[in-house]
């Protein structure tokens, strides 16, 4: 353990998210954009809350401020604010008072989301064991470009774990194009020594800005100890600075979600196909094939099946349910053992009862679909309290909207509806009903009884052929 008290070693964490995000070509602020269905901010803020509570964690905000704040308020982090976009180092030094009482902050940046919480725990033992001004979290991508490089302190012709400087990609010389460990844009910092030495910081750069990575020559020249520790792997620590890079490390945050469900004992068969968010649960032995969306935090039961291009948002589903392909469910509950698809559209509000089935281009919409009911073909299906075990043949609509008032249709348990009935809402079908196939139903049906409300059939025998008589003779 390390020989001082955790009073002494008091940390908080700063995350950088001032900045506009120019390369990303938005009207919205860079930190807000998401992958995985979460705002970059909120990755970074969840990697970081295992480190110190949310009291002791700063955002510095500035441009689209109150956004920003709006977007992350929840999470309990506090908020600091930096007029002026005028670079890194200028963003540490308006943190400087809220700092006041903290020893050691953890920094990030805003747009780096996919940082795990293992390797900022590393990070904060290393600081520490180290006794360093200054930790840089490193790294070695397969492409460097864009990313401050690290110049190693050379100890008799060799590079050592000391940093000498960190050179931005704009600033590098011909001989430190060949340098390929990055700068995270992540340290540890003590922060006696950065606030000591941060007035020294200078904009006289090809961006014009304060960079806080001259902190290293600064501190490293004052004889402090700056020191790199290198990430585990590259892709942890890459930012986002274009509509690119967002979309790969969307993808590595997606293909990472994947991997963990298929360890928990979900068959994902073509993961890379699969859109999967963050805050989204599976069940063990439920298998997805290629191409699903399982969005905002939806419940994916245990032994389900869901096949090709079904889109589930906000939805929760119950264990051993099969989900053909090509459905869209929002916001909407399914029971166990449930059939759905293909095709069928689940529009909010839809409760779906324990096996019961929905069909073909179903649609439904604030609906109770009973137990064991079923709704195979072609239905629109809105506004209804529909009973167990109903079953609503091909071609069903309820005309819930009169135009100005939505109405409700009640269908109680065991109803026969027959194919091609339209329920004028308000409407109730009693139990055990029995309405006769292409019925317009505007009262209300008594259990047990049969309805029917269709034009009577007339069928002349003869007839087509007594014209088609009369036609020849004409002609
Ligand atoms: C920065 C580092 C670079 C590192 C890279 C890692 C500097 C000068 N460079 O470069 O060495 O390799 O991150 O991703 O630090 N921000 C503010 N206020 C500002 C400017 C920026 O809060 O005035 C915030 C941004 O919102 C962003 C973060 O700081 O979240 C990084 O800014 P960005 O401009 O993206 O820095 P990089 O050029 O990527
Ligand atoms: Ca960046």
């Amino acid at each position: 353990m390390l020989n001082s008290t955790a009073a002494e070693n008091r940390f908080a964490v700063v995350i950088l998210a001032a900045g506009k995000g120019t390369r990303l070509k938005s009207r919205h602020p860079k930190v807000l954009h998401k992958i995985a269905g979460r705002t970059l901010l909120e990755h970074v803020i969840a990697a970081t809350s295992h480190l110190v509570p949310a009291r002791d964690t700063f955002v510095v905000i500035g441009h689209e401020a109150e956004r920003v704040r709006a977007a992350v308020e929840s999470t309990g982090v506090n908020f600091v604010e930096q007029p002026q976009q005028r670079g890194t180092g200028d963003a540490m030094k308006c943190a400087q008072p809220a700092l006041r009482g903290y020893e050691h902050a953890i920094v990030l940046m805003g747009d780096a989301p996919l940082i795990r919480p293992e390797t900022l725990q590393r990070l904060r033992e290393f600081h520490l064991q180290q006794q360093a001004d200054i930790t840089i979290l490193t790294a070695e991508p397969e492409d460097p470009t864009g990313y401050g490089r690290i110049v190693r302190k050379m100890v008799g012709g060799r590079p050592s774990a000391s940093v000498a400087a960190i050179v931005e990609q704009k600033m590098l010389s011909a001989a430190q194009m060949s340098l390929r460990e990055i700068n995270s844009g992540i340290y540890g910092f003590r922060l006696s020594t950065l606030f000591q030495h941060i007035g020294r910081l200078t904009d006289q750069n090809a961006a014009g800005e304060f960079y806080l990575t001259d902190m290293a020559a600064i501190v490293g020249e004052a004889g402090g100890n700056v020191v790199a520790l290198p990430a585990a792997t590259a892709t942890e620590v890459l930012g986002i600075n274009s509509r690119m890079e967002l979309a790969q490390l969307d993808a590595a945050a997606r293909a990472r979600i994947c991997a963990a469900l298929m360890n928990s004992g979900v068959t994902i068969y073509r993961p890379e196909t699969t859109v999967i968010d963050a805050d989204v649960t599976v069940g063990t032995d439920t298998i997805i094939e290629p191409f699903v969306q399982l969005v905002r935090g939806s419940r994916i039961g245990a032994d389900c099946h869901i096949q090709s291009y079904c889109v589930i948002s906000n939805s929760q589903v119950a264990d051993g349910v099969a989900i053909r392909p090509g459905c869209v469910i929002t916001d909407s509950v399914v029971g166990a053992a449930a059939t759905l698809g293909p095709y069928s559209h689940l529009r909010p509000g839809s409760e779906i009862g324990e096996g019961a089935h929905v069909g073909n281009f179903v649609e439904t919409k604030k609906v109770r679909l009973g137990a064991g009911a079923k709704a195979n073909h072609l239905t629109y299906l809105g506004d209804a309290e529909i009973g167990a075990r109903v079953n609503v043949g091909a071609g069903t609509i309820t005309c819930n909207y009169d135009g100005v008032h939505k109405h409700e249709t009640v269908i109680e348990e065991g109803a026969f509806i027959g194919s091609d009935s339209t329920l004028v809402a308000p409407v109730r079908i009693g139990a055990g009903a029995y309405i006769g196939a292409a019925s317009c139903i505007t009262e209300n049906v008594p259990p047990d009884a049969l309805a029917v409300g269709r034009g009577r059939q007339i069928t002349k025998p003869g007839w087509a052929a007594a014209r088609r008589a009369q036609r020849n003779k004409s002609g």
